[in-house]
């Protein structure tokens, strides 16, 4: 049987070398705190103002100033900087956090497609950091989606055959 993580390569497209060369320079030290910060409202801002209702609904039970400070506080925590993340809210189990929602296949396209546009808006990141940083974030999102179809394997479907998969990020 495939692990999360193999199952995570296969349909993000990222190979785990790949997926963690964040891990080869301390991103942290390179981009610091107010970056992430940045980054995070970028993203959150879209995800807000995003038309697609289906989507925007995940996030209707959370308030988008802590939804930023939950996001940036992870992502500085796994990029090199201080674990300010688990210092407030525990150990990050991210497939566990994400339990509540119905993380598929066309979700993470989502998820992706504004992170992206939150990346390439970010102008103080450089191209070989966004690049880094978007192999993680793609791995990581389907693996969430191979822990989502744990939960409920009727629920999921499998990326190529997506019917309603919208355009790569
Ligand atoms: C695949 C599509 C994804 C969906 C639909 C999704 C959805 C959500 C939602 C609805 C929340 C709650 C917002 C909040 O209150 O903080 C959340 C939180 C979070 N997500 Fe995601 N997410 C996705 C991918 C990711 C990825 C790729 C990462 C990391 C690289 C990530 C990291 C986090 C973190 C750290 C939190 C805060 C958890 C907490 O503090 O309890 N998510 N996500």
């Amino acid at each position: 049987m495939q692990s999360l993580q193999e199952k995570a390569s296969e349909w993000s497209g990222v190979n785990r070398s790949d997926a963690f060369a964040i891990d080869e320079a301390n991103l942290y030290e390179k981009l610091g705190l107010q970056t992430f910060i940045n980054l995070s409202t970028n993203f959150y801002n879209r995800v807000y103002d995003d038309e697609e209702d289906w989507f925007k609904k995940f996030f209707a039970n959370s308030k988008k100033e802590d939804a930023i400070q939950n996001q940036y506080e992870f992502f500085v925590q796994r990029m090199g900087g201080p674990p300010l993340f688990s210092q407030r809210r525990g150990h990050p189990a991210l497939i566990a956090r994400h339990r509540p929602f119905p993380v598929t296949h066309q979700a993470a396209e989502r998820w992706l497609d504004h992170m992206k546009r939150a990346l390439d808006s970010t102008m103080e990141i450089d191209e070989s950091s966004r690049f880094k940083m978007m192999n993680f974030f793609r791995h990581t999102a389907f693996f969430l989606v191979a822990g989502n179809e744990l939960k409920n394997p009727k629920q999921g479907f499998a990326c190529k055959h997506a019917a309603a998969k919208p355009a790569a990020a």
